[in-house]
C-alpha cells in the first residue's frame, strides 16, 4: 500500500467508526426519551377508573372476606351472590347492610360471625359500589 492508500483507508475507518458511534448515541437518546413519550399515559391516569376488583382491594373487603373472597372465620364467602342479589340490591346492601338483617341468611350470619359486623359503605361513591356489585356478581 502506498502512503496515500494508508491515509485514505485510515480516514475511511475513522468515518465508519464515527458513523456507528453516532448510531449508538442516537439509540441512547431514543431510550432516554422513553419516559417523555410515556407522558400522555401518565396524565391519562388522572381519569383512570378503578375496576370493581381493585375497589374491593382498596376498600379492604378482603381483610374480613379473605384474599380470594371465599370467606374466613370473620365473614362469609362472596361467591355465588347472584342467586340472592341483583346489581341494585347488592349496591343497596353495601350501603346499608343492617336493612337486610331480618332475612334468614343474615340471622345465621349473625350467629356464625358473632363479633364482626359488615360495615356500611354509605360514605362511598354509589358508582364505585355499583362496580363492586358487578364484580361480585360475576364471582362463582
Ligand atoms: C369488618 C369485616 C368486614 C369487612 C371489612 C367487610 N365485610 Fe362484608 N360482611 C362481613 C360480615 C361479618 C358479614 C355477614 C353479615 C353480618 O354479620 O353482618 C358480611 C356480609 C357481606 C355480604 C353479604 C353476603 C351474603 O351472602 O349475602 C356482602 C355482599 C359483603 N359482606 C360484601 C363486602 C364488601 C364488598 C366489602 C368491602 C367493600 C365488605 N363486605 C367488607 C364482614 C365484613
Amino acid at each position: 500500500m502506498t502512503k496515500t492508500q494508508i491515509w485514505t483507508s485510515a480516514f475511511l475507518a475513522v468515518f465508519i467508526v464515527l458513523f456507528f458511534l453516532q448510531r449508538a448515541t442516537m439509540k441512547d437518546e431514543a431510550a432516554s426519551s422513553g419516559p417523555m413519550t410515556d407522558m400522555p399515559s401518565a396524565s391519562s391516569q388522572k381519569t383512570y377508573q378503578a375496576s370493581g376488583e381493585e375497589l374491593v382491594k382498596s376498600f379492604g373487603c378482603q381483610s374480613c372476606h379473605g384474599s380470594d373472597l371465599k370467606g374466613t372465620g370473620l365473614a362469609p364467602a362472596l361467591v355465588g351472590l347472584s342467586s340472592y342479589y341483583d346489581r341494585d340490591k347488592l349496591t343497596n346492601y353495601l350501603r346499608n347492610p343492617n336493612s337486610f338483617m331480618d332475612q334468614d341468611r343474615f340471622v345465621d350470619f349473625k350467629q356464625k360471625y358473632r363479633n364482626i359486623v359488615m360495615p356500611a359503605y354509605s360514605n362511598k361513591d354509589v358508582k364505585d359500589l355499583g362496580k363492586i356489585a358487578d364484580y361480585l356478581l360475576g364471582l362463582n
